[in-house]
């Protein structure tokens, strides 16, 4: 069975092919309505969403399908105490897809081991976005014509930025991709990312504050929102809001050619007079998710049961009495799932379900 919790649990082939299959779609969209006719997708939406959400349910109807759910886990039986497990068992007997929000990190990748169709992680806590990502991809290609050797600038909250922890993820496998992250210290990305990710995979990336002098570098600037929800402490939270504002004169400080970027919604990074600028390309970005969100169905349909498109081999997890993962939003501290871990190369224990370190 395969699944996309993480951008890694397809290749580098597999995540190509769902991006062509998008330009595909956008350049024949008669030819592919009514390919999922009679097919159900389920949105379980345990978080707040508008664009994954809707983009999902409009790339199904897209494709001739129908679409059920919840957008508000209060209305559903999660209320009673319902596992994401038992959910997810009971939704795979009337779906044939599964797109699921969690604001508990892993809560998709431990419902994927009981579910007896696909999943879709569509975003689970501050960890993993996967088809943002491809969304993503889909854009850089779009706008630049292409994705090997970019510069591309991370902007604002890559602490808790789940889209920016993913994207990293995918452009690693990529030729000569040249990483800035751009944030105030508390913002900063998380060392699982730039060590499992950068430094494994040899991707160049350089830490700044300053927005102003790495904008003439750019080739695609990727803005995010300041993720106000995952902050445990307001007075931390008020003191790094505003942290970056993209105006009309750091515009001017951009190549011509260039992608800003930007998963939505936006609060004040991004100024309205920034719209106008052709190389705004966040409401583009928009549209193009729903496009590869109708490939990736198609996709995961297809690869069901063909044994071509399995999920990547892991190494067996460490399972460890004295070890606790440390991050309260995990799905091992959340529900009863057995503590399990992983061992990355440079030695660090890192939790199975959150990649968080461990005690
Ligand atoms: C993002 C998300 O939910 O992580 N939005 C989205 O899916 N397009 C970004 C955000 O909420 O800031």
């Amino acid at each position: 069975m395969k699944h996309l919790i993480d951008p890694t649990d397809i290749t580098k082939e597999e995540t190509d092919q769902i991006v062509a299959l998008a330009e595909d779609i956008i350049a024949h969209r008669e030819r592919y309505q009514g390919s999922m006719a009679h097919r159900k997708l389920a949105t379980l939406f345990y978080e707040p969403s508008t664009r994954t959400r809707l983009s999902f349910t409009s790339a199904m109807m897209e494709l001739g399908g129908n679409v059920l759910g919840f957008s508000d886990a209060k209305n559903s039986s999660v209320s009673k105490g319902e596992t994401v497990q038992d959910t997810v068992r009971v939704v795979g007997c009337f779906a044939d897809i599964i797109a699921m929000r969690h604001h508990i990190e892993g809560a998709p990748l431990v419902a994927a081991e009981v579910s007896r169709v696909p999943i879709i992680n569509a975003g689970d806590g501050s960890h993993s976005h996967p088809t943002q990502t491809l969304t993503d991809l889909l854009t850089i290609k779009r706008e630049l014509g292409h994705i090997d050797g970019i510069t591309i600038g991370f902007c604002g909250d890559l602490r808790f930025g789940r889209t920016v922890h993913s994207l990293i993820k995918a452009l690693s496998r990529y030729n000569n991709i040249n990483v800035i992250l751009i944030a105030p210290d508390e913002l900063r990305l998380p060392d699982y990312i730039k060590q499992d990710v950068c430094d494994k995979m040899g991707v160049a990336y350089k830490e700044t504050s300053d927005l102003d002098e790495v904008m003439p570098e750019l080739d695609v600037l990727y803005m995010t929102r300041v993720q106000k929800e995952r902050f445990l402490d307001e007075d931390e939270f008020d003191r790094v809001k505003d942290s970056f504002v993209l105006d009309a004169r750091r515009m001017a400080l951009a190549k011509e050619k260039m992608a800003v970027l930007h998963p939505l919604p936006r609060v004040n990074e991004i100024l309205p007079e920034v719209d106008s600028d052709p190389r705004a390309a966040y409401f583009r970005q928009v549209e193009n998710g729903k496009f590869v969100r109708m490939a990736l169905i198609c996709s995961l349909m297809d690869w069901k049961n063909d044994p071509a498109h399995q999920m990547p081999v892991q190494e067996a997890p460490v399972v460890n009495p004295n070890l606790h993962c440390s991050n309260s939003k995990c799905i091992c501290n959340n529900e009863k799932v057995e503590p399990r871990f992983k061992r990355t190369e440079n030695g660090v224990v890192r939790c199975w379900y959150c990649d968080s370190k461990v005690r």
